[in-house]
């Protein structure tokens, strides 16, 4: 898969060196490439932005600049292409949105600054046709700009692509994932620390009595941190058991 970020700091997206991303693209997994937007513009201040129309505080990202720039990233070709662009006003990432993600040949991950990118770039590429456009939100809250986003789908995207995380069962259970619940706690040695012990079922060695007592703590951990998980499960789903805890 190919990703291209652009941004007005393209030194905020070098943690993408590090790690399991890194090694990807040392390893030709991820073809990731990082551009400074300011290599598009034409105007001997290398402007990016300008005051919105209509009045009102901040500055506005412009859309010749940013139309430039995706134009000269966007990959030839028939491939499935997709442009990103992180926004508290943008519909809420999810694990499945990352999964789908996952399965485009490019992604253009377009980081604004300021009040934002003038509305005319998304809407300029949904009315081409041959890239999707998403405006997506990590969550509710307000950011200085979409460069933290684009490192969390880098990286939440990478870790699904084939080859990336050494053992794909770990991928298998996780939070977000297919059961719809939470992940239930995880313990390791030393079995007594800080006058806590580790839960005695799990090293009983009765693997039903310990997937029976993961998939309680799942629940109950669901049920108390994220009621709206355990409305949206479907009761088909649940067992007996699951329904007593
Ligand atoms: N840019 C600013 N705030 C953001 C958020 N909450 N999610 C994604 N991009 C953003």
């Amino acid at each position: 898969m190919r990703i291209d970020v652009v941004s007005i700091f393209p030194g905020y997206l070098q943690a993408l060196d590090l790690s399991l991303v890194g090694k990807a693209r040392r390893d030709g997994l991820l073809d990731l490439r990082v551009h400074d937007l300011r290599e598009w513009t034409t105007d001997r201040h290398r402007t990016v932005d300008d005051t919105p129309f209509g009045g009102g505080a901040g500055m506005v990202m412009r859309p010749d600049v940013w139309g430039l720039a995706v134009d000269d990233v966007l990959a030839e070709g028939p491939a499935r292409r997709v442009l990103l662009v992180p926004t508290p006003s943008g519909e809420r990432l999810t694990q499945r949105t990352v999964e789908d993600l996952a399965g485009a040949d490019q992604l253009v991950l377009a980081c604004g600054r300021y009040e934002g990118i003038d509305a005319r770039v998304a809407e300029n590429y949904r009315a081409r046709g041959d890239v999707e456009v998403r405006e997506f939100s990590l969550g509710d809250y307000v950011l200085n700009g979409g460069e933290v986003a684009a490192l969390v789908v880098v990286e939440a995207v990478a870790r699904l692509l084939p080859g990336v995380i050494g053992n794909p069962a770990s991928l298998v259970e996780e939070s977000h994932g297919t059961a719809g619940l939470l992940e239930y706690p995880v313990y390791t040695k030393p079995p007594s620390w800080a006058g806590l012990e580790v839960p005695e079922v799990l090293t009983s060695g009765h693997h039903g009595n310990v997937a029976r007592w993961r998939r309680e703590q799942a629940l109950a951990r669901t049920a108390e941190r994220r009621p709206d998980m355990v409305a949206a499960l479907d009761p088909a789903g649940l067992d007996r058991t699951d329904r007593a805890a």
